[in-house]
């Protein structure tokens, strides 16, 4: 049984507002060294210097830094089956190695198994929430969902919707894929911590009818949220503008069939222009910014600054398998790495921010993730500072407390990671 009230020491990190563009002394970063985190009920009760008293049963991480769970915005769930795959961009990649491992989650077991590996391994690398793709296939959205809730997790997902360009095996149609996604909305959509996503998986692999389709749903069902990608790469643009010509943009394909809203999560964004950012803002969508993905399958450089400059919400993801870690620690140092290609510098508390904070407000849910304020649920992640002696000696010279957790989110990946807790449970521990 796990304990109603549990105080974990450490070094608590978190954000109270956004940090802004360059900012190394933001006033909106709450760095409490050495402190207790008081965790009752699954909640966050309060933080203390002083050590509680013993109804509190006590998990002592002194010299350890603790923050909130990272919320990974954009991630699909059964490619972790060909991450790391060679040699191609996009639309090669989704036919040579993509599409053929999602067919394996037609079988249940498959699905089961495949979902039950990806949540473990997100609680692995400190993720504790996620927006997720799983597969066309009903089941895959089902076992994903199902193994989310047993977790405990904060978790967004839905089928895959598409009707075209897709092989044998990975189509669905528009009222079967209607019929599926009722059926899952009604079963999951506001269960524990789980929500539906209509999702979309992009404009060329859905019917403008089941476009349509989608943003039914959307209207239809309060509270639901949306996710697909957007211009991406540049082959994919010149490909959507031949098959919706009736279309201003990529973008607008989506707003004309009434996908954009608060609560839709567009991947990447690269490829966007001024008017498609402004319709971003008006509709209050959020961009789910992939960069280690955009590196790896040379997709381009996301323009976060202009984005921002527009009014845009950006969150950060990992996009796994274009993207090649779940760890949000490494797309946090590669959006480092793509600002810097555009002479912009990113600070670690963006970065972070957009992978704690920020993605929960974007996602509607800062009263219950994102940060350590009293009341929130308990997703909570314990790292080392340092693991092996490079990154041991950077911590001892380290000047000042932005310099310090830099070098952290550049060096640090999964393996500084002690505990994952989420909702107050501890769901993963390093074994030493
Ligand atoms: N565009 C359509 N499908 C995908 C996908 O699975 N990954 C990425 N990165 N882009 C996509
Ligand atoms: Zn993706």
């Amino acid at each position: 049984m796990t304990p109603r009230r549990i105080a974990l020491r450490a070094d608590l990190l978190d954000f109270t507002a956004a940090p802004d563009w360059g900012d190394t002394e933001s006033p909106a970063v709450r760095f409490r060294p050495d402190h207790w985190l008081l965790v009752e009920d699954g909640r966050i009760a309060g933080a203390q210097p002083g050590t509680p008293d013993a109804s509190w049963q006590l998990h002592d991480h002194r010299g350890r830094l603790l923050m909130p769970g990272f919320i990974d915005t954009h991630v699909h769930s059964p490619q972790l089956d060909v991450i790391a795959s060679y040699g191609t961009a996009l639309l090669d990649w989704l036919d040579t190695y993509t599409f053929p491992a999602e067919r394996r989650y037609a079988d249940a077991g498959e699905a089961e198994r495949g979902a039950a590996r990806f949540l473990d391994a997100l609680l692995a690398h400190g993720t504790t929430a996620a927006v997720v793709f799983p597969t066309v296939h009903k089941v895959s959205a089902d076992r994903l969902l199902a193994g989310a809730q047993a977790r405990g997790m904060r978790l967004i997902a839905g089928k895959v919707l598409m009707d075209r360009h897709a092989p044998d095996g990975l189509r669905d149609d528009v009222d079967q894929a209607e019929r599926d996604c009722v059926e899952l909305i009604e079963r999951w959509h506001g269960v524990d911590r789980l929500a539906y996503a209509v999702t979309v998986r992009f404009a060329p692999t859905s019917t403008p009818a089941q476009l349509a389709m989608a943003g039914r749903l959307c209207a239809a069902w309060p509270g639901l949220y949306m996710q697909t990608h957007v211009a991406e790469n540049r082959d994919e643009v010149l490909w959507v503008a031949e098959l919706f010509p009736e279309a201003r943009s990529y973008l607008d394909v989506y707003a004309r069939a009434g996908l954009l809203n608060e609560r839709s999560v567009l991947a990447h964004g690269i490829w966007l222009d001024d008017a498609d950012r402004a319709a971003i803002h008006a509709s209050g969508a959020q961009i789910a910014h992939s960069p280690s993905s955009n590196l790896f399958l040379g997709s381009g450089l996301f323009g976060w600054r202009a984005a921002e400059a527009a009014g845009c919400a950006v969150s950060l993801a990992t996009d796994v398998g274009g993207g090649t870690s779940l760890s949000m620690l490494r797309a946090a140092s590669d959006a480092y790495r793509v600002q810097a290609m555009a002479g912009e510098r990113l600070t670690a508390w963006k970065a972070l921010h957009a992978g704690t904070r920020g993605a929960a407000k974007a996602l509607g849910l800062a009263d219950e993730i994102g940060s350590l304020e009293t009341g929130r649920v308990a997703d909570l992640c314990v790292w080392d500072w340092a693991v092996g002696p490079v990154a041991e000696r950077r911590m001892e010279v380290a000047r000042g407390l932005h310099e310090r957790v830099f070098a952290w989110m550049t060096l640090a990946d999964e393996r500084n990671l002690v505990s994952t807790w989420v909702n107050g449970v501890q769901r993963h521990g390093r074994r030493d």
